[in-house]
């Protein structure tokens, strides 16, 4: 029924070489914002000061739209890329358990290619739209990654509507978010730290995301991943925009190593692309 789960350890050693016990706990509690003290021989971007978070934010942790008992949990991480485009893999996408998509990633127009089920939004502030539920079901869990401490500063504004400070992010996040508070949540900062110790580079949302999606899922398939050709640098580089790699030139994004470490994952059989690719 699930046989992602028995390559699961082969893959840790092999691209990790490390051991990392699987973790199924995603989100944040207040009890962990100790954790600054601790991470300090990571590079300072990645760090958060939790005391911005008031001591009555009562965030829930629990992952509520979809039981934990679940034997074998069957998930799909929809990337943004252009590969996922005439795939017509959205009634595919909308059979998973849990449909991961990311930043501000359209969906309606775009249905039978991505889909219309969104189980979580992984995003951070500048990729948040003003009006989530455009593109997101009523239930969809808003998971917020603190990539700095100013994410977690505008998180805190958005839930109280204090008054916002727009300093501190490389393009301006919403300053009307309208967002049912009760599915929101934000990701553990385990994650980051996982990704980033083991490759040192900036993560995309979607390389984290499929990095989540190993801990808490049995089987993990994948869509929407890839960069246009170097053949073809007209090619844009999302499903929904025309931007092309030009846009990635000051990127801090390593993409070659990402690309690496997916198609060793696939290799592996820890994961699987729904599509054809590179
Ligand atoms: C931080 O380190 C202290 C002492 O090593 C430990 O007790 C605590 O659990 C750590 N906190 C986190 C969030 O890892
Ligand atoms: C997805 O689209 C189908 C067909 O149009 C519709 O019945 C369903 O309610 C939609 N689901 C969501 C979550 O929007
Ligand atoms: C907010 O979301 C919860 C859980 O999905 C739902 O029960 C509740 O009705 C929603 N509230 C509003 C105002 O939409
Ligand atoms: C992208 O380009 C196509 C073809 O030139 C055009 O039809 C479309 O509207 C453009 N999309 C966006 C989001 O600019």
């Amino acid at each position: 029924m699930c046989p992602v789960t028995k390559v699961f350890s082969f893959f840790l050693i092999l691209l990790f070489s490390s051991r990392i016990k699987r973790r199924t706990k995603l989100f944040l509690k207040l009890e962990d914002f100790l954790w600054r003290r601790n991470a300090s021989k990571l590079p300072s971007q990645y760090l958060f000061d939790g005391s911005l978070l008031p001591r009555n934010l009562n965030m829930p942790t629990s992952f509520f739209p979809f039981p934990h008992s679940l034997k074998c949990k069957m998930c799909v991480v929809v990337g943004n890329s252009f590969a996922i485009k005439k795939t017509s893999l959205g009634s595919a996408i909308n059979k998973y358990d849990v449909v991961i998509r990311l930043n501000n990633a359209p969906v309606p127009g775009y249905e039978e290619d991505v889909g219309n089920k969104t189980t979580m939004r992984i995003f951070y502030p500048e990729s948040a739209i003003s009006n989530p539920r455009l593109h997101n079901d009523e239930d969809t869990l808003m998971v917020m990654v603190p990539f700095k401490p100013h994410d977690l500063r505008w998180l805190k504004e958005m839930l109280y509507d204090e008054k916002r400070d727009r300093r501190g992010f490389w393009k301006p996040p919403p300053l009307i978010w309208l967002v049912n508070r009760s599915n929101v949540r934000v990701l553990d900062p385990h994650f980051m730290h996982q990704t980033v110790k083991q490759m040192p580079f900036q993560p995309t949302t979607g390389f984290l995301a499929v990095f989540v999606a190993l801990n808490y899922c049995d089987v993990v398939h994948i869509a929407g991943f890839g960069y246009p050709p170097k053949s073809d640098q007209q090619q844009p580089i999302h499903y929904f925009e025309n931007n092309t790699m030009k846009a990635m030139k000051s990127s801090p994004h390593d993409i070659n190593h990402e690309a690496q470490a997916l198609k060793r994952l696939e290799e592996v059989g820890a994961l699987m692309y729904l599509h054809p690719h590179l």
